[in-house]
Formats: C-alpha cells, structure tokens, sequence
C-alpha cells in the first residue's frame, strides 16, 4: 500500500525542533514561561489584538469566552450550523443551547438574513440570544460587517469561532480581529499547529484576565490556593507555544503552498463539467486551509463519493464538508433557521488534500488518480 496521504497533516521540520529544543533546554516545562508570552505577543500583533491568551484548545477558547461573556444555562446563542461539533459542543458546556442557522451558498458561512429573521423570531417571543458565535468555514471569513450591524440592533455580542481561519481576513481586517472575542485553533490539522492547542483574542482587558483565570483553575492571587468559583486547566505548555512560535514564522510561507495547491486543483478540474472549487472567488482574503470541491451529479455525471472512493484505493484521504450540525443526533432538539444550503453542500462537497507538508511527488501522486478517475467517468 502506498504511504497514506493525509488531507492537512502537521508541516514541521528543523526550526520547530530546534524551537521545542531551546524550551525543554531553558527548564520552562511548565504551562507559562517565555514561549507563551512570546507567541501570544505574535498572534496578538497579528490577528490585531490587544489581549491573547494561549489556551489548550481551540474548544477550551471557546468555553472560556462563553463564559466570559456570561452565557449561562438555558441561554440561547445562534450560531452557524454548517461547522465543526466543537463550536455546537462548547455551546453545551456552559448549559446554553445552540440555535443553528444556515449558510451562504458562496462561502457556507453563517448566512446574515437569515440570522436576522431568527433574532426577529426570538425578539417577538420576548426572548434573547446571549451570544452570536459565527464560523470562518474552511479559511474563509464569515461577512462580519453584516453580522456585527445585525448585533449591534439586538444588543447582541458576537463571538468568533476563527478556528480554521488564522491568516485569512476579511476587507483589510485578520481574521480573529471580529467581535467581542475570537477563538482560534492549532490542532494538529490546522494551517499552523502547536500539536494541540488554542488562543482567545480580545480587545477587551477584562475578558482577557477573566480567560486566563478561569483557564488557571480559578486561582485567586493568594499564596494559599483559594477559590471561589470552579475553573479549569486549560493552559498552553510552553513547549508547544516554542512549537507555536516556530510554526508562526512560516505562516506565509505554509500558506502560499496551499494556495499553490488550490491553484492546482482549480487547474486540474477547470474543464470538467458540473465541479467547483467551494468558496473559492476571494484569493486575497483566503488563508486556503483546505480546498473543497462541490460536484453537481446531474452535470458531471458521477458523485463525491466516488471521487473519494477512488483517493481512498490509493491511501489518500478526503472528506465530505462538515456535516451540519442541525442534522447531528446529538443536537436534535436544538433549534435550527435552514433552508436547505448547508445539507446541499454536505451532499455535493468533498475536501481533498491540502495541507503545505504535500510534496511535488505527493501532489503527482493526488493528481494523476482524480486524473484517471476523471478518464474513467
Ligand atoms: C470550526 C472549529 N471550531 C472549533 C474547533 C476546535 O478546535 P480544537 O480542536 O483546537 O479544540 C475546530 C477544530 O478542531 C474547528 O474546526
């Protein structure tokens, strides 16, 4: 069998080593030192933020700005419901319940008409939302000058899920700079990594020290470990963020290779009837994450599925887009403003192999298979 080709594996090499090196090396093993401090000036400075808080998780920013944005039980917070189960799920955690709204066609983002018909909605039965948590879809920035006019009218905060949009932006602003407060991600997958771990962005100084205390078990600043309210150890080992800051410095560097291989596939399948590149109009504002495809079967004659049955006899991985979340067992009983969008692009899409770790030999091998399958349809 061929060696497995992977849809976003982790990009490292000499500098991240020599980063994690110098870490373990300088006796800061602990979840704070130079490193952290370091790598949240940088993203800080990137994403332009006052205040970033290097977390576990991309899910634990999540909760943690929920939290610090008071959501509490039985809150309603509207969110997108084209994403990943972690937005839906951190939502959960702190006993609220998510109100999923679908997408744009253009993007899968949450869509901004539909998010107001759904405040409309909530207003009239004299309730409101405690928080909007928009996703970036797959690098792609959801339309925040629409959302952040909707949250304005009904005194809403927004929340931004930026977890697969690091380095994208949107009209001049970085992705992660929207709202009250941002979450990002540098899971394994993502376009930069830490192995695993996140950051909350804010602008708001309160917000942040409110994070980085409840992400320190709720220690009050006394010698003797006293607390008054539950926390959670959710910090970044400074390990990692030495991993973190290495990765940083070849952000654009990762990035322009993915958008090579965007460039590829939009290439490769230009002439081929019935199939797009999913969201794939905005170059300049992309962070090209990962490179989806939408397949219309009544035009190309063969479904996404049979693509990805093909790439996976070769050991090569792709993906369906996200499922949405109003279609998950587990959030059945959530509810849900949708129009049909998001479970056509979970039907028609496929996400194939993305990541910058891809070499020449890699990209050949990838191409030369949906080649032959193109050859066959
Ligand atoms: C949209 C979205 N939100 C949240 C997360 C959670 O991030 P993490 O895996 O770092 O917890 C992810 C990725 O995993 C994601 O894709």
């Amino acid at each position: 069998m061929n060696r497995r080709l992977y849809m976003s594996a982790p990009d490292v090499g000499e500098s991240e080593e020599r980063y994690v090196l110098e870490a373990m090396r300088s006796g800061w093993i602990a979840p704070l030192g130079p490193d952290v401090d370091a790598f949240e000036n940088s993203i800080a400075a990137l994403t332009e933020r006052s205040h970033a808080v290097a977390l576990s998780s991309g899910t634990a920013a999540l909760h943690l700005a929920l939290l610090a944005h008071d959501v509490q039980a039985d809150d309603t917070v509207l969110t997108s419901t084209m994403t990943f189960a972690a937005t839906a799920n951190a939502i959960r955690y702190v006993g609220a319940r998510p109100y999923f709204i679908d997408s744009l066609e253009s993007t899968g983002n949450i869509d901004p008409s539909l998010l107001e018909e759904a405040l409309v909605a909530l207003t009239a039965r004299g309730e409101r939302a405690a928080a909007i948590l928009p996703v970036d879809l797959l690098g792609k920035v959801a339309d925040y000058p629409a959302i952040t006019a909707l949250a304005e009218r009904f005194n809403v905060p927004i929340l931004s899920d930026a977890a697969e949009s690091l380095g994208a932006s949107h009209l001049g602003c970085p992705a992660g700079s929207f709202g009250s407060a941002a979450a990002i991600s540098f899971n394994g997958n993502k376009i930069m990594t830490t192995s695993g771990g996140g950051m909350l962005l804010t602008d708001d100084p309160e917000v942040a020290s409110r994070v980085r205390y409840l992400a320190t078990q709720a220690r009050q600043p006394v010698a003797h470990y006293e607390h008054t309210e539950v926390g959670y150890n959710y910090r970044l080992s400074n390990i990692l963020a030495a991993l973190g800051r290495a990765q940083l410095q070849r952000l654009p560097t990762m990035i322009a290779r993915r958008r090579e291989i965007r460039d590829l596939y939009r290439s490769l399948f230009a002439d081929v009837p019935g199939v797009n590149i999913f969201g794939g109009t905005k170059d300049a504002e992309d962070n090209f994450w990962l490179t989806s495809i939408l397949v219309d079967p009544t035009i190309s004659g063969w479904q996404a599925s049979e693509l990805s049955t093909a790439l996976a006899a070769d050991n090569i991985e792709s993906r369906p887009l996200w499922k949405p979340m109003h279609l998950q067992p587990v959030f059945a009983q959530d509810r849900a403003l949708v129009n049909g969008v998001s479970e056509r692009l979970f039907e028609t899409g496929i996400t194939l192999p993305s990541g910058s770790v891809l070499s020449d030999a890699d990209l050949d091998r990838i191409t030369n298979r949906i080649r032959a399958f193109l050859g066959s349809k």
